[in-house]
């Protein structure tokens, strides 16, 4: 339970536990994404790759569900966040939200100006297009997909080093705010 004296401003502030849950569930993905992503780009055709790839496709559409229901709780709970530290880690973040939705969403747009079907967890996602290929989706996802992809990895790359330079600095709020209070919700 919320200490009754703790508002979004006060010092020990923290993100409620949906939003943590999501913070790191959707971390954990991503981190399987990459590895997809990664072994695809340095070994595509190799056993490793073979492997993974498949999970790429599935993983990216999970991802944007849970994007989804994040951006949906956060903006039902916009006044119980604790504010951004800072204006630099406010803009890291709307900029991580952003890349969080287009990445996913023109990659499934050039699956489904490509006309294949798309299948994911046992579901028919796209049951395939009748006629001609939409080529502007398909110029859409080859031009900005994996390119937006790199940035983004960048990005979390700086996420996860502004967080490990405020620890280092002896301020471990930040991570607390994300990793809640021990023993508390
Ligand atoms: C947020 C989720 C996603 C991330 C972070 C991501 C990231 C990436 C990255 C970094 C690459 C470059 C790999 C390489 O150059 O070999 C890539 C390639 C690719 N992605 Fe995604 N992706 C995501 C979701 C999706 C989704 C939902 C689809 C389709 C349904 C998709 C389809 C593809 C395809 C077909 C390629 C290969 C592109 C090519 O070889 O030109 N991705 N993705
Ligand atoms: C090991 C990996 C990660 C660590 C240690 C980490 C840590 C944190 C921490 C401590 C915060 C709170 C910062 C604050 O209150 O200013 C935070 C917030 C945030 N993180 Fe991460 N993070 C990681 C991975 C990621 C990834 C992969 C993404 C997205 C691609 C991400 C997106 C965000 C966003 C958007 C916020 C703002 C709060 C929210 O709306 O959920 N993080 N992260």
């Amino acid at each position: 339970m919320k200490n009754t004296f703790e508002t979004p401003h006060s010092p020990d502030a923290h993100y409620d536990a949906v939003s943590r849950t999501l913070h790191w569930l959707m971390a954990l993905l991503f981190t399987w994404s990459y590895c997809t992503a990664v072994t695809h780009y340095l070994a595509s055709d190799s056993t490793l790759d073979k492997l993974l790839w498949p999970y790429h496709k599935p993983a990216g559409l999970l991802l944007l569900v849970l994007l989804i229901l994040r951006a949906g709780w956060n903006l039902l709970h916009r006044h119980n966040r604790p504010p951004s530290v800072n204006r630099l880690a406010s803009f890291g973040h709307g900029a991580l939200y952003v890349l969080m939705f287009l990445i996913p969403a023109i990659g499934l747009l050039r699956q489904y100006g490509s006309g294949r079907e798309f299948s994911a967890f046992g579901l028919t996602i796209m049951p395939g297009l009748e006629g001609e290929k939409i080529q502007w989706m398909i110029d859409l996802g080859r031009d900005f997909h994996s390119e937006l992809g790199w940035a983004m990895l960048v990005l979390i790359v700086g996420h996860i080093g502004a967080v490990i330079l405020h620890s280092l600095r002896g301020d471990s709020r930040v991570l607390r705010r994300m990793l809640g209070k021990p023993g508390g919700l």
